[in-house]
């Protein structure tokens, strides 16, 4: 048979990585995919660049167009990122016919379903493994390995940096900016690491998953994304002296009257695998009706961990060359017509516990004030702790665990509360997620 024909639409790390991986595993990739696969054409803003491994056999181009446009090409794999041009490209690549693989999260989550009715019209496959968690084959888990449950929910570390930022200011005690500085140095954040603290890049991820969850449509600008740039140090210590890990998670689920579907910094119990996921590696759990709680970790990024994400799709979209469309896995894991366009929750009407942290003046009657406007609205306290004051303020750091209380209610209390001469700032809160 002969060997299937690939354009790669960037090289960079993924891309280079791409090449390096289908060389080393060329035979045994092809004793999976039924035919080899051979990188023919390649995009490269510089092609004189020197490479740690061979190029031969490619043809290096300049423009991108020339990959997809290339009449040899039979698949095209975007690893360039962004928005335009990879959008254009992978909308001509259907056009001709072309599967597409690709990594590009931001794409997938804001214009995939634009994306996926062009290429189901055409009955053209887009694969996107390696848009989410990097080397963990999430996607394949959640479209065919639990096809037999309903999902019930979706709870990952899906963002290496955040972790990475996170893990560092635990076990060592740092503050935010300095383990950030540490993070781009170590080339793990994204060009713009504003896309990794404030969460986006995480929605983007968790906009795919609960997409092929629960069968909706993606929905990327109903995810409610907070970031970790205010989680300090002493709320670290003081979670962790109760019993829990900081976290910034994805969260989708069910709820009795729609979908939850939020990225944010979140204290989980400490004995929890997934509290102990630590530096950029990444997790993901999903619990199923029939399986329950699963748990898949794994690399989120690097050149050869998302090659083999890449590498699973070339694989995928080559045995499924020879297949009709209808026969083939759909893009959302749900037949197009079967997606239901369930309404996502907005915050105030999504319930968790809260960790509170307030500054408060060290005087009789402080405490059952706060605890007053707490019971006003319904708030159950299970944990309150009040630490030293810092050598240089008067105020003391009192904290609450609450019990799980709609997020409009706990609003209302903390507004309330802020009211107080004694509360000398803001209620500082993060969400509190026991994942049972
Ligand atoms: N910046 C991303 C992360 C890279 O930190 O997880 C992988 O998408």
């Amino acid at each position: 048979m002969q060997p299937v024909k690939i354009g790669l639409l960037g090289f960079g790390t993924v891309g280079g990585g791409t090449v390096r991986v289908l060389a080393r595993n060329a035979q045994e990739i092809a004793r999976r995919a039924g035919r080899e696969l051979r990188i023919t054409t390649v995009f490269t803003r510089d092609p004189s660049k020197p490479r740690l491994y061979s190029v031969e056999g490619m043809r290096l181009v300049t423009d991108p167009w020339q990959v997809v446009e290339d009449p040899e090409v039979e698949v095209v794999a975007e690893l360039i990122g962004g928005i335009s041009p990879a959008k254009e490209l992978i909308l001509r690549a259907i056009e001709l016919g072309k599967p597409v693989v690709t990594a590009n999260k931001a794409l997938i989550a804001l214009h995939g379903n634009e994306i996926f009715a062009r290429a189901s019209q055409r009955g053209v496959m887009v694969a996107f493994e390696a848009a989410v968690a990097g080397g963990i084959p999430i996607i394949k888990v959640l479209r065919e390995g639990l096809a037999g449950n309903r999902i019930e929910w979706v709870a990952g570390i899906i963002n290496g940096t955040c972790n990475f930022i996170l893990s560092a200011m635990r076990e060592q005690g740092r503050e935010f900016a300095e383990v950030l500085k540490e993070a781009q140095a170590l080339g793990y954040a994204e060009a713009d690491p504003s896309l990794d603290v404030e969460g986006i890049d995480a929605a983007h991820k968790l906009t795919i998953l609960a997409a092929i969850a629960f069968g909706i449509p993606l929905k990327f600008a109903s995810v409610y994304t907070e970031g970790i740039t205010r989680i300090t140090p002493e709320d670290i210590r003081y979670a962790e002296e109760l019993g829990y890990r900081i976290k910034s998670l994805g969260i989708a689920r069910r709820s009795g009257e729609g979908i939850e579907l939020r990225v944010h910094p979140c204290l989980i119990p400490a004995r929890r695998l997934l509290a102990n996921v630590e530096g950029v590696m990444n997790a993901v759990v999903v619990k199923g009706d029939a399986v329950g709680p699963t748990l898949y970790y794994g690399p989120g990024a690097g050149a050869e961990p998302t090659a083999s994400a890449v590498g699973a799709d070339l694989v995928d979209v080559v045995r499924a060359m020879t297949a009709d469309p209808e026969n083939r896995v759909p893009h959302l894991a749900f037949q197009p017509d079967a997606l239901s366009d369930l309404r996502v929750l907005p915050m105030g009407e999504v319930e968790t516990a809260y960790y509170l942290h307030l500054r408060v003046a060290d005087q009789p009657g402080v405490l059952a004030d706060i605890a007053r406007f707490l019971a006003d609205h319904d708030i159950s306290i299970e944990a309150v702790i009040q630490k030293e004051p810092k050598p240089s303020q008067q105020d003391v750091p009192l904290i609450f665990l609450t019990h799980k209380v709609r997020e409009s209610a706990l609003d209302a209390a903390a507004k309330k509360i802020e009211s107080l001469p004694t509360v000398k700032a803001p209620v500082h809160r993060i969400r509190l997620e026991t994942l049972e």
